[in-house]
């Protein structure tokens, strides 16, 4: 029975808006806003009721260890790459990867893209400040396309609310070629042989790493067809392909305009994506994010910085998942490699002694985030890769399971971040960084990435 009415009180969709709004956008003109929300509560949804709860008994599973999660795609997706070719090269890295997981976790892998939606970003500083002609110029920060535009112009960068029933509608546009691709075949696991996994033959890999990699991908399809052969119940589980949506819910005016009721169950559901997450920056207990959430039916991720106290997080299991029920609620933990020793497993044990029940899963993006001398933002692979490493010998230790990961990355050639087999440089990322936002795993990053993390996740079982 699904009791979520009983411990909702005084919650609606709109209860947010008497809390404190933290990173809330200053539009000029209210009346637009109320007219884009009055549009985007009469627009069909995004994503329906029925996907949402099968990704739920999903992320359920993964708590227990029985599947694992992985997500990932763009800091900021912007309009202008709704475009065929971008959203299919970041399909076909999340495919390779969860491949790649399939294979050395042997269990099924669930699917989430930060994409559909992925176009608000909260910011350090409401506005910004550069040389223009001379002379110094203030403007407001660009804040994503949901909001405004990256351009740095006084007109590009108003707070436009417009742009979210545009954003509705590019979310739509992606959803749409999504859905053909996955419909038309174009992921089918048995046939790897596809997928253009050729690049570790000559990527700058120590030996044993590459001969790991070489047999993984000789196995594959034979493993499959095997299993299948002997009738396993989990291979269809395992290559059937299906892609869930996700992103920050920044924007309230735009989250709480898709949140309605649907027929035949109880309670409210975001329709906008399938699983919404609160940042780092808007997770405050007694902030309008966190009452917006707690409402929903949808799963939710929360961001966990090393900031935050065990006590802090409890509250929030409590405040966001009080029936404390599986599959509802992700801690997404992103301490970065300096902290996360220390600051995750206090955490860790304080969540699991109180009995809730939680995903842990690991963002190593956000907390290792540096800036070079020439004032580039940047991630190394190794930090990536070294918390991700820790993350999993703490929950081995700990006894806790980690049941998924998050990543920015992009399936284009780009030149964010430094390291791995490929090698970026420092001196090599301003040929092609192409991110509004944070740096991203290339396609060869991300790629060796996640056959980096399935070996630590072997190891530490
Ligand atoms: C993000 O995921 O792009 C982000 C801003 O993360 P965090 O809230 O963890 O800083
Ligand atoms: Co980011």
């Amino acid at each position: 029975m699904n009791t979520a009415s009983n411990t909702n009180s005084g919650w609606t969709p709109d209860s947010w808006r008497s809390a404190p709004l933290a990173h809330g956008v200053e539009y000029p003109d209210r009346q637009a806003v109320a007219l884009a929300e009055k549009q985007l509560r009469e627009l069909p949804p995004l994503v329906t009721s029925w996907e949402i709860e099968r990704l739920r008994g999903f992320l359920a599973e993964a708590e227990e260890g029985k599947r694992f999660v992985l997500q990932g795609g763009d800091c900021a997706e912007t309009l202008a790459d709704c475009k065929a070719s971008t959203i299919t090269s970041k399909l076909k890295i999340l495919l390779q990867m969860s491949l790649v997981l399939v294979h050395g976790l042997k269990k099924p892998v669930v699917r989430v893209g930060r994409f559909a939606g992925q176009y608000a970003k909260p910011r350090s500083s409401a506005t910004e400040t550069r040389e223009v002609g001379g002379s110094k110029v203030t403007l407001p920060s660009y804040f994503g396309d949901l909001f405004n535009s990256a351009e740095f112009t006084a007109e590009a960068r108003r707070p436009d609310p417009a742009l979210m029933v545009r954003g509705y509608k590019h979310a739509a546009l992606t959803l749409n070629f999504i859905r053909a691709l996955i419909d038309g075949g174009f992921a089918d696991l048995h046939h790897p042989e596809y997928w253009d996994l050729s690049f570790f033959h000559h990527a700058s890999l120590s030996e044993q790493v590459r001969a790991e990699y070489r047999r993984m991908t000789d196995n594959l399809a034979d493993g499959l067809r095997f299993m299948e052969a002997l009738g396993e119940k989990t291979v269809d589980d395992l290559t059937r392909v299906e892609f869930f949506t996700s992103h920050e819910g920044l924007s309230l005016e735009y989250e709480s305009a898709q949140t309605r009721t649907v027929p035949r169950r109880e309670g409210h559901y975001n329709l906008s994506t399938h699983f919404p997450w609160i940042g780092e920056r808007t997770r405050s207990l007694t902030g309008a994010h966190a009452e917006f959430f707690r409402g929903i039916r949808n799963p939710i991720g929360v961001k966990i910085g090393p900031k935050a106290t065990p006590a802090e997080v409890i509250a929030l299991c409590e405040k966001l998942n009080p029936l404390n029920e599986r599959g509802r609620l992700a801690l997404i933990c992103r301490m970065g490699k300096p902290s996360v020793a220390q600051a995750l497993p206090p955490i860790v044990e304080a969540v699991h002694s109180a009995g809730k029940r939680v995903l842990w899963m690991c963002d190593p993006m956000h907390g290792n985030q540096i800036t070079t001398s020439s004032g580039i933002k940047t991630r190394s692979f190794d930090a990536i890769l070294g918390e991700l490493e820790e993350t999993c010998r703490v929950h081995a230790r700990l006894g806790t399971v980690l049941g998924g990961v998050h990543f920015e990355l992009t399936g284009e050639d780009v030149t964010e971040c430094i390291g791995g087999g490929a090698g970026v440089t420092e001196a090599d990322l301003s040929s092609n960084y192409a991110s509004p936002c944070d740096p991203r795993l290339n396609y060869q990053q991300a790629l060796e990435m996640a056959f980096l993390l399935s070996r630590a996740l072997s190891k530490s079982r």
